[in-house]
């Protein structure tokens, strides 16, 4: 595909429900007593790939346009399937999915793409053996083997690194456990919390403070009925790229602002940007908002290891906007970049490199010198990454010869209408 320069991102649009949510709403919703409806699903790739796996395990899950309706089979109600599910290129359905088969009865077999089979699966079956649970990975990766009806011990876990998925891996398999609390300490910085927002709303006990979540052993979830707010790390492109655009108004509707994702606009912000948050409400039992957005010059930052975890699918994207900035930026504490659908820190680099933008890889992150102007343009490919292939798309529209993007498709999974959305506010 190739991304024409464009001239600024004026209108009003609303993106597709936050990814995380809905594969947790599938999920939760699948081992409720009763109906569940989830209106607004983010239907993409990744949770696509949930519901398919939750079909394969039983479970009733009906799709009608946006919505879902999930007939939940109860706590311990997952049958396990002949073959083996395929979780796709979707990390959180994998790491997520194990907590809930350790409290099953059954032998669950789970496999992945060939990225999703490179990415780290020792830091969900430590804690879960830890509680007793029969957890094998192949050499530290799916494909993975989960032999469930083990008593499950609650544990209190510290966890080595800063990771949402692992966190709501230890506490879903806490609901199984046969006293309670299990505990989960965050002591790097806090990461998303939408699991413990959402098990709450469902009936379980769950107490939370900034650095520490603990839940009981549950007898039952209440089934849900909520709309999914839109997708901030399906906004972060259109903040950027209208943020970069001179000229651009963009307002972008009903978008979750959990402050535990919300950390770009933060740093966005004491760049220089321009971005109020308007109409803000509770969607979900988590807080949204409008989003106005106006070009403005930015000026250089570093972000620091706390503010990593608020922002780590969103750091792609931070390079890009610290490349048109002002000054020399830094990202600090990002090691966990290496272990996304591809390893972002070479990733970013390489490919922005390519393109004129002056950005070096370290160990834990990456240094911008930027110049604030448009860079050249040039190729890359998405590497089947799709955080990747919105990161080459923006990087289109501010440079001055456009991107060349191969694999742009990769977007997909998890915003399929991305670019008709885009050239919908596109000026040229
Ligand atoms: C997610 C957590 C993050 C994030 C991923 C979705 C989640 O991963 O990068 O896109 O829904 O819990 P880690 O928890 O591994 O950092």
């Amino acid at each position: 595909m190739t991304i024409e320069p464009a001239a600024a991102l004026v209108g009003d649009v609303a993106v597709p429900g936050t990814k995380s949510i809905s594969h947790r709403a599938l999920l939760f919703g699948a081992i409720a007593d009763g109906e569940s409806e989830i209106r607004r699903v983010g239907w993409s790739g990744d949770v696509e790939s949930t519901a398919r796996a939750l079909r394969a395990l039983g479970v009733r899950v009906e799709a009608d346009g946006d919505d879902a309706r999930v007939t939940g089979v109860g706590l311990r109600g997952l049958r396990a399937p002949r073959e083996p599910i395929d979780c796709g290129n979707a990390g959180t359905l994998m790491r997520l999915i194990v907590g809930i088969l350790a409290g099953q009865d059954g032998i669950f077999v789970l496999t992945g793409d060939e990225s999703l089979s490179s990415r780290p699966m020792e830091r969900i079956a430590d804690p879960l053996r830890r509680m007793g649970a029969r957890v094998e990975t192949t050499d530290g990766h799916a494909p993975l083997t989960v032999t469930g009806g083990a008593t499950l011990h609650p544990i209190s876990y510290e966890l080595p690194v800063a990771s949402a998925q692992v966190k709501s891996c230890v506490l879903l398999a806490g609901l199984y456990a046969d006293a309670g609390p299990t505990v989960v300490v965050e002591k790097a910085a806090q990461t998303r919390d939408h699991t413990e927002r959402m098990l709450r709303s469902m009936g379980a006990r769950v107490q939370s403070s900034p650095r520490q979540a603990s839940v009981w052993p549950a007898e039952r979830l209440a089934p849900l009925s909520l709309e999914v707010p839109g997708d901030f790390s399906s906004a972060a492109p259109l903040v950027v790229a209208a943020t970069l655009l001179s000229g651009s108004e963009l307002r972008i509707h009903g978008v979750n602002l959990n402050p535990t994702r919300t950390g770009l606009l933060g740093v966005l912000e004491r760049m220089g940007a321009r971005i109020a948050v308007f109409n803000r409400r509770s969607l979900a039992g988590e807080p949204a908002g409008d989003l106005d957005v106006r070009a403005a010059d930015l000026t250089a930052t570093t972000v620091t290891a706390e503010e990593v975890p608020s922002m780590i699918d969103e750091l792609p994207l931070f390079a890009l906007a610290a490349g048109m900035a002002r000054g020399e930026s830094r990202v600090e504490g990002a090691q966990e970049l290496r272990a996304k659908e591809s390893n972002r820190i070479e990733t970013v680099t390489t490919s922005l490199k390519g393109l004129g933008i002056r950005v070096s890889a370290s160990h834990d992150g990456f240094g911008v010198r930027g110049i604030p102007t448009r860079p050249k343009g040039g190729g890359m490919s998405s590497d089947g990454d799709h955080r990747l292939a919105m990161l080459g798309t923006v990087a289109g529209l501010v440079s001055r010869e456009g991107v060349r993007l191969e694999d742009a498709e990769a977007v997909a999974i998890s915003f399929p209408g991305f670019y008709d959305l885009l050239e919908s506010v596109t000026k040229r």
